[in-house]
């Protein structure tokens, strides 16, 4: 019997040494991978954790990348996510420094507890490049009595 199982075992020796190669060099190329010019997120960012928050800045403001990312200098079909030249990019790296703070200040319970984030982008902008500073008018408001 024992004589049966080790063939079987060098099979899937085989099969582990050769999927292991196949992911090393897609592994490698994850690492290799390094934002040139983060001065508020970690320098160290995967590449899909920096594209999930890129994404969620995009849609919490409705606007595009360029919104914030200045075009290249070589090529303007292009966008220079490093360059610093869209005044945009520093004003979302202060924004990001505030909402970070309101929710290390005003939500460390929710922060510790859960992990999450009370106050987003999105909790102020709802989809909008300047947040309302008040609530849209709502016509035909119903009567109170007595006013
Ligand atoms: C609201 C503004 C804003 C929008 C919209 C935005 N970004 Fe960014 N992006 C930033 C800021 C700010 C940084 C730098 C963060 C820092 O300094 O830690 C950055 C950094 C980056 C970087 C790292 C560049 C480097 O090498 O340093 C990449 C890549 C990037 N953004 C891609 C995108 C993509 C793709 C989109 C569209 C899906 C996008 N961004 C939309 C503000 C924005
Ligand atoms: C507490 C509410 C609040 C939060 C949270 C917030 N913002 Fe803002 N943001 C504002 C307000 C208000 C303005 C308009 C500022 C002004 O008066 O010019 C603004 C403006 C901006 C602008 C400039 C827009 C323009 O048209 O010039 C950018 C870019 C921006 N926010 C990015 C972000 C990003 C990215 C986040 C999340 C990291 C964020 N904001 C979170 C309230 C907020």
């Amino acid at each position: 019997m024992k004589y049966q199982i080790k063939p079987f075992l060098f099979i899937i020796a085989i099969i582990g040494c050769v999927s292991l190669a196949a992911t090393v060099p897609q592994q490698k190329q994850q690492q290799d991978w390094k934002a040139k010019n983060l001065k508020v997120l970690p320098k160290d960012i995967s590449k899909k954790a920096l594209d999930s928050i890129m994404h969620d800045y995009r849609d919490a403001l409705g606007v595009k990348c360029n919104f914030c990312h200045a075009k290249s200098a070589t090529d303007s079909t292009k966008l220079d996510f490093a360059s610093d030249a869209n005044r945009k990019k520093n004003f979302a790296r202060y924004m990001m420094v505030m909402t970070d703070s309101i929710n290390n200040k005003y939500f460390k319970r929710q922060l510790q507890r859960h992990g999450t984030f009370s106050v987003t982008c999105a909790t102020c902008h709802r989809g909008e490049e300047e947040p309302a500073v008040a609530m849209p008018m709502i016509e035909k408001m119903p009567q109170k009595k007595g006013e």
